[in-house]
């Protein structure tokens, strides 16, 4: 609604609007009075599968409170219906802006037209979609997956740089159809298939869930005995294989290798207890930069059209050595 207001109409116009807008459904409002109270955002997430998510929604949320923008907030459960269905919802009650992670990469054109047609601007957070009308989204806010799997990749090729013998690798992949599970699965291919000795020996989904990721390395194990080394698409799938790994009387980090990406204090844990080899970090922190845009959509401002997260990775030592101060 914000833009559609006229300045001189703004003032007379601001206590109607916040009624409209504050009602059904909000999670969180701003009371403190210290930023634009005119913005509503509807924001619908994943799920809640993984200690990233819970993180990444509190990022949100917080973030929302600080710079006073009312939040309608709704949790899709890994549902693509559920996440159309709350988007629509948001155009029906006009919210000034409408940001969603989408859960899998494609099927979003004809919801993103609805708002488009609606005048209501939307922006990707965290995982992208693959619409090729880009003009359905003002940006998308998030990691480079790609580069998430590279990482991932590089460390496993100078982890074997002098060894000749095969490389026997699982992969617990993320949610299937998802941005991160695309990109974090390419990435770490594109690194790894010019040396012949590293070899996929196995892939499937574990939906980025503990419980999971636990459940197909137990069937990894029993069909592969030889595994080499496990490449989880997040902390939690590796975290719930490795509690397989010991039920299987084998030594995780030892035995087999294992990487996984996001670095969310368990994982970071794991690392330091020698459990897990490396993370590569994949920031939640969303929030604060996600708020930033919206104010500048919902005014009519230019923004980026891709703004990526800065991220770093993790040894064994360095997680001991940041482990106390990390925030999630
Ligand atoms: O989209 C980001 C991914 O989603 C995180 O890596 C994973 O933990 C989460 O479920």
């Amino acid at each position: 609604m914000f833009k559609r207001i006229s300045a001189l109409m703004l003032a007379g116009l601001t206590a109607m609007s916040m009624a409209a807008c504050g009602s059904g459904g909000s999670t969180s409002a701003n009371t403190d009075g210290g930023g634009d109270s005119t913005i509503t955002m509807g924001f619908s997430q994943v799920g809640a599968e993984s200690g990233w998510r819970t993180a990444n929604t509190k990022s949100v949320q917080d973030a929302a409170k600080n710079a006073g923008i009312t939040l309608k907030f709704s949790d899709a459960q890994q549902k693509q219906e559920n996440q159309i269905k709350a988007i629509r919802s948001y155009i029906q009650q006009k919210v000034d802006v409408i940001a969603f992670s989408p859960v899998v990469e494609s099927g979003w054109d004809t919801v993103l037209k609805e708002a488009q047609n609606a005048k209501i601007p939307v922006i990707l957070t965290d995982r992208a979609v693959d619409s090729k009308d880009t003009s359905l989204y003002k940006t998308f806010l998030g990691s480079d997956f790609v580069e998430e799997g590279r990482k991932a990749g590089k460390w496993l090729v100078e982890e074997y740089k002098d060894s000749t013998d095969p490389v026997k690798i699982v992969e617990l992949q993320g949610t299937t159809g998802s941005a991160p599970a695309n990109d974090r699965k390419a990435g770490f291919q594109e690194i790894i298939q010019p040396e012949s000795k590293f070899q996929i020996i196995a892939s499937q989904t574990g939906d980025f869930t503990r419980a999971k990721g636990k459940e197909v390395m137990e069937a990894f194990l029993k069909s592969h005995p030889d595994i080499d080394v496990l490449y989880a698409h997040n902390d939690d799938m590796g975290l719930g294989a490795i509690e397989a790994i010991e039920g299987a009387g084998k030594v995780p980090g030892k035995d087999i290798k294992i990487i996984t990406v996001d670095a969310v204090k368990d994982g970071m844990q794991a690392l330091a207890d020698g459990k897990i080899n490396y993370i590569v970090e994949c920031s939640p922190l969303l929030g604060p930069q996600l708020m930033d845009l919206a104010k500048k959509v919902v005014k009519g401002e230019q923004v980026q059209a891709r703004v990526v997260t800065e991220e770093t990775t993790f040894t064994q030592e360095q997680a001991k050595q940041v482990l106390s101060t990390r925030q999630y």
